[in-house]
Order: structure tokens, then C-alpha cells, then sequence
């Protein structure tokens, strides 16, 4: 696995964990999963430990900034979303040290497209990083949902990227 690595002060090497984040449209769920690690590594001091992007299985919203609904819920806790929204490519299974898929059927189609067995295995479940909401298997997609969806998937994410930047503390992600 080619590891990303930065140099410290004392020139000692430390290692940048690389996160992917993917959806199906990458408008709702995945930018929104960036914007939120993206705010709170800053918060944690950990932001040179990591690089992080989104993606979406599906082409058909390229170019798109993420659907309004979701902006709007992020805003009002404080993260601003600025990504566009772009398929996954054959590349992000070599670029990205954690492919973090949203919910069961984003983590199949990222299995389908993985190029190798090494590159499937970078791909995990945004459930695998669940603390609070440990009983919950994915992220629901909030397309076809009201206000409260995407509340949802905010506080989902917040969960999980806590677990995420835990592990990632911890050097085991
Ligand atoms: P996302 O949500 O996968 O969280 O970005 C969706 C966005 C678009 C569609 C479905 C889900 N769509 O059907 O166009």
C-alpha cells in the first residue's frame, strides 16, 4: 500500500491516512461525511494526519455542488459544503487508504469496480466507525426524505467521522 507521509519539525515521518467517502450520487451523503471530517480533524489538530475526498458511484450529478437541502442542514452546524460531485475512478483504489462506503449497496458496487482483491479490501463500512449509533448499518440515503433525513445523516456522520479520527489518533486507520 503506497503510504502518503509527511515530514514533522523534528524530521521524523508521519503517516496520512487518505479517506475516501462514497455514495451513490455524491451530493447528500459522501460531501457531506467530507465536509464533517474535514471540520472536525481541523478541530482535533489532526488535519495533517489526513486527506480526505468523496465520490459517488453514480455519474449522472458531475460538476454538481451538493443538493441544496444538504448544504443548508450543514451550514447550520457550521460546515460549509464545497465539493463537486465526480464518479469514482479506477485510481481512487490506489489513492485512498480507506474507501468508507454509506450503506450496503454503495459498498457492493464499490466491490464491483474494485481493480484487485488488495483493492477491494481498502473498501469498509461507514458503520465500522458507529459509536453512539452502534446498532445502525449505514447512512440512508435522504434523497427522497424531508428535513429530518438529512438531520439524520448528519448526526450519523458526526458519529462516525468521531470514530474515524479515533482510529486514525490511534494510528489504526
Ligand atoms: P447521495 O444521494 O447518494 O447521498 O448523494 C442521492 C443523490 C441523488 C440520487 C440518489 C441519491 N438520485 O437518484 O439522483
Amino acid at each position: 500500500m503506497a503510504e502518503k507521509t509527511e515530514k514533522t519539525g523534528a524530521g521524523e515521518k508521519k503517516k496520512k491516512t487518505r479517506v475516501l467517502f462514497v455514495c451513490l450520487g455524491n451530493i447528500c451523503r459522501s460531501p457531506a461525511a467530507e465536509g464533517v471530517l474535514r471540520a472536525m480533524a481541523r478541530d482535533r489538530r489532526l488535519d495533517d494526519r489526513l486527506e480526505v475526498d468523496s465520490a459517488g458511484t453514480y455519474g449522472g450529478h458531475a460538476g454538481q455542488l451538493p443538493d441544496p437541502r444538504m448544504r443548508e442542514a450543514a451550514l447550520r452546524r457550521g460546515y460549509m459544503l464545497t465539493h463537486r460531485a465526480r464518479q469514482v475512478r479506477r485510481e481512487d483504489f490506489s489513492q485512498f487508504d480507506r474507501i468508507v462506503a454509506m450503506d450496503a449497496s454503495n459498498y457492493r458496487n464499490l466491490h464491483r469496480l474494485a481493480p484487485s482483491s488488495q483493492a477491494a479490501a481498502r473498501v469498509v463500512r461507514v458503520a465500522d466507525f458507529f459509536r453512539r449509533f452502534s446498532g445502525q448499518q449505514e447512512v440512508p440515503d435522504p434523497y427522497y426524505e424531508g428535513r429530518e433525513g438529512f438531520e439524520r445523516v448528519l448526526d450519523l456522520l458526526e458519529d462516525a467521522c468521531g470514530g474515524l479520527l479515533e482510529e486514525i489518533a490511534a494510528g489504526n486507520a
